[in-house]
């Protein structure tokens, strides 16, 4: 069982991306199951209903989520019904799920998104608490956690702390890949962060100009998407039956 995991995709050079990369992904690999963080599709922030069924025609099963859940609100009018897990450390009575359970053939795949804590500044249960209740419950051949985060401790903790009960932990929301995609010692297979989908020369996704001012400065900026040309495409291939992890990073 392969599945593609693509990290953070964000705004419209993200679409570009990855419309001009999937095809080679799946002809060179043959992914059984595509996954995409969508978090930033939709302008860099959050996803609309035009931006998620743009994924689902790209031949994505799954979309997971990060802080940026919510900033679309039309979300809320479709994410009950959609294949989107947002982090599954909200609130109870958040709109949504936190898992969400992938068929392919005869084997059933868990797909679990859920948020670090450490510089995130969102209200969360705490994620080590809320995976050992959801491991309690959950029925699935296998299990992937793409866990959102900015800090790489809070990221490998939690890998270690799931190592052999979950396949798979991806991170994902720094936009920045990591050089560790590794077995840990109980099988599972981990990366801190896959890494950004969209505009290679912007600063991780938004145009740099605004966001260099705004650390000159000091000052508030509105962050805009970065449109240039050159692109980046970051995922990882995950063999969950044979225990493999490979990375790949495409910047043009
Ligand atoms: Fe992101
Ligand atoms: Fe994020």
């Amino acid at each position: 069982m392969k599945v593609l995991f693509i990290g953070d995709v964000f705004g419209t050079r993200g679409q570009v991306a990855l419309e001009k990369y999937l095809p080679k992904m799946k002809q060179d690999y043959h992914p059984d199951l595509i996954i995409v963080n969508g978090e930033n599709i939709d302008k860099g922030f959050g996803m609309t209903l035009k931006t998620y069924k743009f994924l689902m025609e790209q031949g994505v099963r799954c979309v997971t989520m990060g802080n940026h859940t919510f900033s679309k609100r039309e979300l809320l009018e479709f994410i009950d019904d959609a294949n989107i897990v947002r982090p599954a450390n909200y609130h109870k009575d958040v709109p949504g799920k936190g898992v969400q359970i992938l068929r392919f053939n005869d084997k059933t795949v868990a797909v679990i998104n859920i948020m670090g804590r450490i510089f995130m500044g969102d209200p969360l249960d705490n994620p080590f608490q809320v995976i050992d209740t959801l491991l309690d419950e959950i029925d699935a051949d296998y299990i992937i956690v793409d866990f959102h985060g900015e800090a790489t401790s809070e990221k490998l903790a939690f890998g270690h702390y799931v190592d052999g009960r979950v396949d798979a932990v991806v991170g994902t929301h720094t936009h920045v890949p990591t050089a560790d995609a590794m077995i840990l010692p109980k099988n599972t297979l981990y990366i801190t962060d896959i890494g950004m989908t969209g505009a290679k020369y912007g600063i991780l996704g938004g145009e740099k100009e605004s966001i260099i001012h705004k650390f000159v400065t000091g000052m508030p900026s509105r962050i805009k998407e970065d449109t240039s040309k050159k692109l980046q495409f970051n995922a990882v291939l995950l063999d969950v039956e044979n225990h493999t992890i490979k990375a790949i990073n495409i910047h043009e």
